[in-house]
């Protein structure tokens, strides 16, 4: 065997070795680089006679030839052997069930707390928010409740112990407070609307410890009765997502507002169904009325300058109204399977330009 032969049979081998392409071209760059063997041989040429140049010059570039050949066909062959394994391994079958959907979802209340902040945030309303864990002044005193007045026993209010000094905390019964922070804090006029929890001892079919409210509150020096049933006809229109809405102020009491009033809008059941707009009945959807001139004196405005109104209503009914959730005590049983059929999807947040529900 010639020297040359030898080289090639040894490359050749190499060649064959190689398992992937990467090892290949080692071998390529070893053999035909610059510096490889092949071209190594082919630089003695220049050094020889001319006519053994001729001879010996056609064998190496045989070998170099058939080097080249035998690369291009193990490359090829490695190439088959890498687009195989990937297919096979990146094999999808589309006849598989698709991934599982994701199990949780937004609960129906804070779905409709979000449409509502949505229609008062378009009215030109901020959010304002206050702690769950409140004082007497804050949650009674400062709202005009007389001193004696039962919704300050026991039996409706969540107390803490007393402190050292025995004054008892407690869970603000509604979200009312917040509307003295706001003005005690700022300055009118005010606008704003009050998201939030709150928790009363109660609990029967309708009733559950803890609640959903929203609170409004308008002061300037103008605001009245019209401009409340106004914003209110127009946030109903637009939470029930119809232009029919007919509303009626039923006398009430309420201690920090007067006159005070609760707010019914005509609906029809159709099969159990709620729908608002025409139909002989009323739905109960609110409380509301002037801000009480002794509310506004407590938080230091001059009610001969300053007056507003106010309202404050319960999210979850209206959640359980508009999806038709059945029973509230549901509402907080915190079952998966339940919040899968009620929920709603964490990605649409709620806007009027593309829709409420
Ligand atoms: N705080 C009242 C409640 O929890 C609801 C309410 C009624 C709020 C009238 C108001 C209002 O701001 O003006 O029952």
């Amino acid at each position: 065997m010639t020297v040359y032969a030898e080289l090639q049979s040894e490359i050749a081998a190499e060649i064959t070795a190689a398992t992937d392409l990467a090892a290949l071209d080692a071998v390529r760059v070893s053999a035909l680089g610059k510096t490889g063997r092949i071209s190594g041989l082919l630089k003695t040429l220049g050094a020889l006679p001319p006519e053994e140049r001729k001879t010996t010059g056609a064998a190496i570039n045989a070998v170099r030839d058939v080097i080249q050949s035998a690369l291009d066909d193990r490359k090829a062959t490695l190439e088959a052997a890498h687009l195989a394994e990937r297919l096979a391994r990146e094999h999808i079958d589309l006849s598989l069930p698709s991934a599982p959907r994701p199990k949780g979802g937004v609960h129906p209340t804070l779905q409709v707390m979000d449409e509502m902040i949505a229609i008062f945030a378009d009215m030109g309303f901020e959010v304002a928010e206050g702690p769950d864990i409140e004082d007497d002044f804050h949650n009674f005193t400062a709202l005009n409740f007389p001193k004696k007045h039962p919704a300050r026993e026991m039996h409706d209010t969540f107390f803490f112990n007393p402190d050292e000094n025995g004054v008892r905390k407690l869970l603000r019964t509604h979200t009312s407070p917040v509307q003295i922070r706001s003005m005690i804090s700022g300055k009118p006029p005010f606008r704003l609307i009050v998201p939030g929890r709150v928790f009363r001892c109660d609990s029967d079919q309708t009733h559950t410890p803890m609640f959903h409210q929203i609170e409004g509150l308008v002061i300037d020096k103008t605001a009245h009765m019209g401009h409340l049933k106004w914003v209110l006809e127009t946030f109903i229109s637009h939470f029930f997502e119809t232009n029919d809405v007919t509303t009626q102020f039923r006398p009430h009491h309420f201690p920090f507002t007067e006159p005070s009033a609760e707010l019914d809008v005509r609906c029809s059941w159709e099969k159990g169904e709620l729908k608002v707009g025409s139909g002989d009945s009323w739905l109960e959807v609110l409380g509301c009325g002037m801000v009480h001139p002794n509310v506004l004196r407590a938080c230091g405005i001059d009610p001969d300058e300053y007056q507003g109104f106010a309202w404050g209503m319960g999210v979850d009914r209206l959640a359980m109204l508009k999806y038709g959730v059945p029973d509230l005590r549901d509402m907080f049983a915190a079952d998966t399977r339940w919040l899968g059929h009620y929920g709603f999807s964490g990605f649409s947040a709620p806007n009027s330009a593309s829709g409420l529900s």
